[in-house]
């Protein structure tokens, strides 16, 4: 199957007209692009769609093209395109847009560029049952209320309720039919409002997928509020400066060696753990506090912002640095990842050693972190553990930690390797050395 996808965006939007918008809706901007370019983005991410065909009123058709381009050089789309200029009434449009396909092209699926909440998912599910032989194929939805035909404000029929389906696009098709379908609606003079009652016209049969019920078509003003609650986390916005949140990860790790009678002109501190003192654990070189602890947490939480290593930010070159306390440096960090707008979800710690046994201090850091962090009790996680007498934390030479943060972030759109993408934290590390604190 060669399939591609047609964007119909050539319609005037009369219905919508009243809301005194100044443009037709598929051109409202939606998340700083048109909201055409949401239904361009979801067909491209379709690994069978391979290319797709923008239709547009002829009198926008280059300013269209030259947008198309520019959204394109932001984020490609990865797949060719072309625009084209539809007509009158929405099968027109198809038409044109049909006459654009490529030669190898054999399948396509036909959108409303004003049903901006189609998934890949439903694209996939028609795409399916097009490979699967269909000639046509439609999402549809049980309709829940009753519909009754009227005729001047008068109730003629009521249709039983249990067979009726409300469709949506993106609608499939085999091109040899629809376009032969198409070709006899002109012939014969044929109206329709989608491409599957020409094929009905013509006794072909056209099978049934299950729609999705957030795939509206925005059609009258009060539709427009739900582009207002569209709270999907699109991860094709197009606006610049304006955040939506991102699920994030950070991880950290670090070691400290224990001191040995050797060790003499190295700092040796005595043991903390996440802020808390460990007594009677072994003393533990470090140019900072040492809490190996923290610095996994810091290194974690500096993951989530792309905001480099402990390393960067506090260099163990700094002598003002000299036995800092690490509480401090995680509260610089914290600060740091509250302006880039990090909220924490949730905190996973695991410290490795031979020596302490940790199990009485543990819900003792536990809650620590929980402070130093300000979150719920419920949101943090410590754990201790041994490596068998295994390497170095078993052969009682040193410790390490582990730390996973999650989180939500804002995220500002751009293109990879744009400063303005996302990571605000980023440019507030030195370039320094990156050894420890
Ligand atoms: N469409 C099109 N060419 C037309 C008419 C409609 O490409 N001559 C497109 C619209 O842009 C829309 C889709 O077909 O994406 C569905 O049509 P509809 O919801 O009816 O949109 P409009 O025709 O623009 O709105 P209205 O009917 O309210 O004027
Ligand atoms: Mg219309």
């Amino acid at each position: 199957m060669h399939a591609w996808a047609i964007v119909l965006a050539a319609g005037s939007g009369t219905r919508l007209a009243s809301a005194g918008l100044a443009t037709a809706k598929q051109f409202i901007e939606h998340r700083g692009a048109p909201l055409y370019w949401r239904s361009a983005r979801t067909f491209a991410s379709v690994a069978r769609v391979r290319g797709l065909v923008f239709v547009f009123p002829q009198d926008r058709l280059e300013a269209e093209r030259e947008r198309l381009t520019a959204l394109d050089a932001g984020r490609a789309l990865g797949v060719p395109w072309r625009a084209v200029a539809g007509g009158a009434l929405r099968q027109d449009s198809v038409a044109a847009g049909l006459a654009a396909l490529p030669r190898e092209c054999d399948a396509v699926l036909v959108h409303d560029a004003a049903r901006p909440f189609a998934t890949a998912a439903l694209s996939n599910a028609v795409l399916d049952a097009l490979a699967a032989g269909a000639p046509g194929v439609v999402p549809g939805v049980a309709v829940t209320d009753t519909i009754k035909q009227t005729e001047h404000g008068l109730v003629t029929h009521t249709p039983d309720r249990s067979g009726l389906v409300a469709v949506q696009t993106p609608q499939g098709f085999a091109l040899t039919p629809l376009r032969q379908a198409h070709e006899r609606a002109h012939a014969e003079g044929w109206t329709v409002t989608d491409d599957a009652a020409l094929l009905e016209r013509c006794g072909l049969p056209v099978h049934m997928v299950a729609g999705e019920a957030a795939n509206a078509k925005i059609t009258t003003p009060e539709d427009l509020a739900m582009l207002d609650d569209d709270t999907a986390r699109d991860p094709w916005d197009a606006r610049k400066g304006q955040a939506r949140l991102i699920p994030c990860t950070g991880w950290g790790y670090d070691v400290h060696r224990y001191a040995r009678q050797e060790d003499t002109g190295r700092p040796a501190r005595p043991m903390k753990l996440g802020g808390v003192p460990i007594p009677g654990g072994p003393e533990v070189v470090a140019h900072s506090d040492g809490d190996v602890l923290l610095h996994a947490l810091t290194d974690a939480l500096l993951g989530c912002v792309g905001g480099g290593d402990i390393g960067q930010h506090f260099p163990d070159t700094n002598a003002a640095l000299d036995n800092a306390n690490s509480a401090v440096l995680l509260d610089e960090v914290l600060r740091l990842t509250r302006a880039a707008g990090l909220e924490i979800t949730n905190v996973d710690l695991t410290i490795i050693a031979q020596v302490p046994r940790l199990a009485p201090w543990r819900e003792q850091i536990r809650r620590n972190i929980c402070r130093l962090l300000a979150l719920d009790e419920t949101m943090v996680n410590v754990k201790a553990t041994t490596e068998e007498k295994l390497g170095f934390t078993g052969e009682k030479k040193g410790l390490k930690a582990v730390a996973a943060v999650t989180g939500l972030r804002p995220v500002r759109a751009g293109r990879p390797g744009d400063s303005s993408n996302g990571g605000d934290a980023g440019d507030a590390g030195g370039t320094g050395p990156t050894g420890s604190a």
